[in-house]
């Protein structure tokens, strides 16, 4: 507790009031005596006014005027002392840098005059001299100001005085005033419930007000918070998480069980990575499965006339760096054929593609992917759907346009309205399995799978106001970014 807070709560037992801190404490600073009012004023035991007014203060040669006389006052009494006059040559060695202003003001006041080389007195033997500068300077420490506005006016030309804000305070005593300064608790500890003193003790109460310490901890990716909207987005419509941790896939599942035809230009080394370790990887154990994944490219089976060319099972064993987690979306159907019911799926996860690097595109990013299962779905459901989808992250106006994808017919890509680039931006693609692909894998003829697909990149950036992809992901994303940016609402604002 300091000594001013104890001497404030004095000076209040004795006086009632303190009407102006100025005055009553000359002396303190009134940033010290307002944190001392602060601390006093949050117990309650005092209340205070700050009062803001302007005042003049006295500089340091002020200062020395008002104590020992005015240069030129100081001037005439050495010129008096000197029965002969005082030699002019000598006023420097004891006025120093003020023998100039000394002489220039003593003359004008008519103190003092020029003999020969000498500096004699003008006055009367019994005059009464009067050293108004130093009377001046003496009723501004006073009072703060002078009445005479030309005499002020002169003393702040010669930079005597300054004009300065102060702040004074008014205090009064407060509800739970007292001469003394309880120490309230702020921890209740187990010395207090044993000893019992707990009951009696008064506890400091909570400040709402201050701030919180931030605790040390780890932070979420943007990529992983806006992943973790997503996740909520898709449990709130019934859908389960696929397990989507393998980045290496077999061509077949990438690819071939996707009915993308061998020779397609997605598959080429411009476009995928492929690779050299392991090589191959092991064919599917249904062999079945196999030979109408054969059967659907090559062309005669379930109602299509297939692709009509050699398919070759050593092709669909090259391992590949996943290009879009619709190989995870196969395999999870060809495990439904087993045992077919309605069902909803969803996958967030990595994906590469050999791509040209710039400010938008890396090599690898993450797809948002949903697959819906269900008897006689049609093209209404998958429209219907995707607007019940995109307007859970707040996209409300959608619109369909006709795409192709080897593996859904019909497929759509689907446009939000983008207000901050005033255009339609391309936000997902979609479609309905194809039966080439559904079929071969033993799944009933009327039932149908919608899927969708998303990066989850794209919403990231423009949630988090980011222009450069590579800001989000890889060596350059700054570590400050990701600790202090807040979680992301997919619902509010995003395009
Ligand atoms: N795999 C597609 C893509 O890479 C997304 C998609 C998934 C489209 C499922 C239709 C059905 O963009």
């Amino acid at each position: 507790m300091s000594d001013l807070q104890l001497t404030i709560l004095k000076t209040l037992g004795e006086k009632g009031t303190i009407a102006d801190s100025s005055a009553e404490f000359p002396e303190i600073n009134p940033l010290t005596f307002q944190s001392a009012l602060n601390s006093l004023a949050s117990k309650s035991m005092i209340e205070y006014k700050t009062h803001e007014s302007e005042k003049y203060l006295l500089n340091d040669e002020a200062q020395d005027i008002v104590a020992n006389g005015s240069h030129e006052y100081r001037l005439l009494n050495k010129v008096l002392e000197s029965l002969e006059g005082l030699k002019i040559s000598e006023v420097d060695s004891f006025m120093g840098k003020n023998g100039k202003v000394a002489q220039g003001r003593a003359f004008k006041n008519g103190w003092i005059g020029k003999d020969g080389d000498k500096l004699v007195t003008k006055l009367d033997k019994d005059a009464t001299v009067k050293d108004s500068t130093a009377e001046q300077l003496k009723e501004i420490e006073k009072t703060g100001t002078l009445a005479n506005k030309k005499d002020l006016t002169e003393l702040k030309k010669r930079k005597l005085i300054t004009l300065t804000k102060v702040f004074t305070f008014s205090v009064t005593k407060g509800t739970e005033f007292a001469l003394e300064i309880k120490q309230l608790e702020t921890d209740i500890t187990s010395d207090m419930i044993t000893s019992g003193s707990w009951s009696k003790a008064e506890f400091k109460p909570y400040n709402f007000n201050s701030q919180g310490v931030i605790p040390q901890a780890g932070a979420l990716h943007p990529l992983n918070k806006v992943r973790e909207e997503f996740r909520q987005i898709f449990f709130s419509m019934g859908f389960s998480e696929m397990p989507s941790n393998q980045y290496v896939e077999s061509g077949f599942w990438n690819f071939d069980a996707l009915y993308v035809p061998q020779q397609h230009p997605a598959r080429d080394l411009q476009d995928t990575f492929y690779l050299k370790d392991p090589v191959a990887a092991k064919a599917p154990e249904d062999k079945e499965y196999w030979d109408n994944v054969k059967l659907a490219h090559e062309g005669g089976a379930f109602g299509s006339i297939g692709y009509r060319y050699p398919w070759k099972g050593e092709e669909s064993l090259r391992t590949v760096l996943r290009t879009h987690t619709t190989a995870i979306s196969a395999k999870m159907l060809k495990d439904l054929a087993k045992d077919p019911k309605p069902t909803r799926l969803f996958s967030i996860d990595r994906v590469f593609r050999n791509e040209a690097v710039d400010a938008t595109h890396l090599a690898e990013f993450h797809q948002v992917e949903g697959v819906f299962a269900d008897y006689n779905l049609t093209l209404g459901d998958l429209i219907g759907f995707m607007q019940q989808f995109f307007s859970k992250m707040g996209v409300h106006n959608c619109r369909f346009k006709p795409t192709y994808n080897p593996y859904t017919e019909p497929s759509l890509e689907i446009y939000a309205w983008h207000g901050g680039l005033a255009k339609w931006v391309e936000i997902g693609n979609s479609g309905m399995f194809r039966p080439e692909m559904l079929q071969a894998m033993g799944l009933p003829k009327d039932m149908r799978v919608l899927g969708w697909g998303l990066s989850l990149e794209r919403p990231t950036m423009i949630k988090y106001g980011v222009s450069n992809i590579r800001e989000l992901l890889g060596h350059k994303v700054d570590l400050d970014f990701i600790e202090s940016n807040p979680a992301a609402r997919l619902d509010q604002d995003i395009f």
